[in-house]
């Protein structure tokens, strides 16, 4: 099967009211295991590329990397551009055989970021191109913080609407409370999904939840135990994804609770078996950990068994 743009697979989830996960990679090991943890699930499924990972890998490997794979599976993939800032990669991207990019604007004030957003909608259009555009930050909301700052941050629901209509992206990314990375709330969780419900009343287009990990427990102990220093990590909890996905999010980006299982498995091997060297015994498990993750995220957002229906 072909390489799928982001529209073509979420106007299947927000039709059928699922969300499809977008997981990062950034090597050979972690592409294999979203792929098959996809496969097993029969889930459609987002490759995120970052504009590091893009650095890391190479551009070409990438590409090639995800072509193979789609001709492997049957299930429905996109290639997706995460976090796209420089225009002189999403051009090369989009000349590359990316299917979908991220615009990210979002350290830009609102006209800014409306006006870098249209042109790459312009540069994605006659290349069939899906564009994601992002408006409000990524913060988590602190207890103490006021309703006036908070307001700052968080994606405005009148906003969102005119920016949509202005920049014609396919999918908005929206600020309601979470944040990148391991550490996304000092106190306990919180997310402000009375917002979230108030963008999704105004707009008809899919939904984006960044910054979505979980940090589940379980990682982070066996992380811990095999020497990860990670005091305070925490990640959004299982029902208010869920709650998420009910309101309207269709498209979930992971990649911290990804890194987390893939450095567990592999400060296993190294703590316990000292005299391994091959790099095959070492980066084997750390894939193998990937892949359950994945698995168990596609089953919490709804994508399983989804892939079959949503073929062409
Ligand atoms: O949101 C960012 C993703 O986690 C990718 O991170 O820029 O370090 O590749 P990166
Ligand atoms: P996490 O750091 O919560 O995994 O978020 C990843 C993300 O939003 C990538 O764009
Ligand atoms: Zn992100």
């Amino acid at each position: 099967m072909g390489i799928k743009t982001n529209r073509e697979l979420l106007t299947h989830a927000k039709k059928e009211g699922y969300a499809i996960g977008a997981f990062n990679i950034n090597n050979m090991e972690i592409l294999q295991a979203i792929i098959s943890a996809a496969e097993a699930e029969k889930s459609p499924v987002i490759i995120a590329v970052s504009e590091g990972a893009i650095q890391y890998a190479g551009l070409r490997y990438i590409v090639s990397m995800v072509r193979t794979a789609s001709e492997e599976v049957s299930i429905p993939l996109s290639l997706h551009l995460d976090h796209g800032k420089d225009l002189e990669i999403i051009r090369k991207v989009m000349e590359g055989g990316f299917t979908s990019v991220m615009i990210d604007g979002s350290h830009l004030d609102f006209k800014e970021n409306i006006s870098i957003t249209k042109k790459v909608v312009e540069m994605a259009k006659e290349r069939g191109i899906s564009v994601e555009g992002e408006l409000g930050r990524l913060k988590g909301i602190e207890e103490k913080v006021a309703v006036s700052e908070r307001e700052a941050f968080l994606t405005d629901p009148g906003e969102a609407e005119e920016f949509v209509e202005k920049t014609g992206v396919d999918a908005l990314a929206v600020a309601i409370g979470t944040s990148h990375g391991a550490y996304k709330f000092k106190g306990e969780p919180k997310l402000d999904f009375d917002r979230l419900e108030a963008i999704a009343k105004r707009l008809e287009i899919p939904l984006v939840l960044h910054g979505a990990s979980g940090v589940p427990q379980q990682v982070l102990e066996k992380a811990e135990r095999f020497g990860a220093k990670l005091p305070g990590a925490k990640g959004i909890p299982d029902e208010a994804i869920q709650k998420a996905i009910a309101l309207g999010i269709c498209k979930i980006n992971i990649d911290t609770d990804l890194r987390l299982s893939f450095i567990g498995a592999i400060r296993e091997i190294l703590m316990t078996k000292p005299e391994e060297f091959d790099p095959r015994k070492i980066l084997g498990p750390g894939r193998e950990a990937i892949r359950q993750t994945v698995q168990a995220k596609m089953r919490l957002f709804g994508s399983s068994g989804k892939a079959i229906r949503n073929s062409p």
